[in-house]
């Protein structure tokens, strides 16, 4: 032990291998809870490699209330606990609504029992610009409403950040912090870490990456008669190591202000980006020719969303230091190094 505990469920998954390094990074003593069904234990060793710290890790489910107070009993003294643990893909959550609403709402319950049970008042929970669903503004804060969720992930998402306002104000002491991500992308700089998608990747940049390498035959953009200036979707794609540092700095609030309350942050670069302007991005920062066709659209897409981070910037004193070629040009260097 060097430094001050935090618990981070899923922390072997993109966003939270990453939020472990700049955890380590800070100082901090992070604890891995994770059943590696979306990631794999080897992350764990590279995290090692690239900070010289190999964190503890506990294999468990964070679904099973038994195991994971197992574990936390183990550390009463942890100062906050980041929860990423949980499904995260739209589509399969339209097939599989059960295992979303199980894995999502479950794993969030039984960390809040196991936080209550011995005393850890400081949570940090990832949860998603699909809150704002097809929103009234392509740009959006805080204030702006939460709509109805159009899928069972979504709803999950929603329905978890009522659950964490209710426990804040139940519990005595509870602070939260309500991170709503954008787009991540990006790996971090050594290529040790990154995105590991199972199968065929629903989301936009492993899908690019994938075809670039040759894995997949061709990208298919997935409508151009949106109202946009070049017709294809507008997105906020956000840096994953950006993303990660704003989860120290989120914890940070928490203890430095003791916060006791549920406080939301929208994370994103405040920036939009067409799907057209990636693809010319990405062929010119690495140099290549990505196959791409222009297909119809894909349901449930919005045609343009992206975030004012203004809250963020101003109440965690937190911005972006990375550039979108940066981060076209780390996911591609990650993907080259995949299964070498
Ligand atoms: N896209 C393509 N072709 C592809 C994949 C994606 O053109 O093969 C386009 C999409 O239409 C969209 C953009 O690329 O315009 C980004 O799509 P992603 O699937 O990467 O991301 P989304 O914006 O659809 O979804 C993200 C998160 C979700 C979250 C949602 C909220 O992945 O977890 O934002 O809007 F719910």
């Amino acid at each position: 032990m060097h430094g001050k505990t935090v618990l981070v469920t899923g922390g072997a998954g993109y966003i939270g291998s990453h939020t472990v390094v700049e955890l380590i990074n800070a100082g901090y003593d992070p604890i891995i809870l994770d059943d590696f069904r979306n990631s794999q234990p080897w992350i764990i060793d590279r995290i090692g490699e690239i900070t010289k710290i190999t964190p503890t890790f506990h294999k468990v489910d964070c679904q099973d209330e038994i195991a994971v107070k197992e574990v936390v009993k183990n550390y009463p003294n942890a100062i906050g606990l980041i929860h990423f643990a949980a499904d995260k893909a739209v589509g399969e959550s339209v097939e599989k609504p059960i295992q979303y609403y199980q894995n999502n709402i479950g794993t969030l319950c039984t960390v809040l029992s196991a936080m209550k049970s011995f005393g850890i008042k400081h949570l940090v929970f990832s949860s998603s610009c699909t809150v704002y669903g097809d929103a009234d503004t392509a740009i959006v804060t805080e204030e702006s409403p939460v709509k109805e969720a159009t899928s069972p992930y979504g709803d999950t998402k929603i329905t978890s950040e009522k659950i964490i306002k209710y426990n804040s104000d139940a519990v005595e002491d509870f602070g939260s912090t309500l991170l709503r991500y954008f787009n991540p992308i990006g790996a971090h700089p050594s290529s040790l870490i990154g995105e590991l998608p199972q199968g065929v990747p629903n989301n936009l940049m492993p899908y690019i990456t994938q075809t670039a390498k040759g894995i997949r035959e061709k990208l298919t953009v997935f409508g151009s008669d949106y109202d946009t200036p070049d017709g294809t979707n507008i997105r906020d794609y956000i840096h994953v190591m950006d993303l990660a540092k704003a989860h120290v700095k989120a914890l940070q609030y928490l203890t430095n202000t003791e916060c006791k309350s549920c406080v939301t942050f929208n994370l994103g670069t405040g920036k939009g980006t067409s799907v057209l302007e990636i693809i010319k991005a990405f062929e010119n920062v690495n140099q290549l020719k990505l196959n791409y066709e222009i297909g119809p659209r894909r349901e449930g897409d919005v045609a343009q969303i992206y975030a004012n981070a203004e809250k963020a910037k101003e109440v965690l004193d937190w911005t972006c230091e990375y550039t979108l070629n940066d981060a076209l040009k780390h996911s591609w260097e990650w993907e080259k190094g995949i299964g070498e």
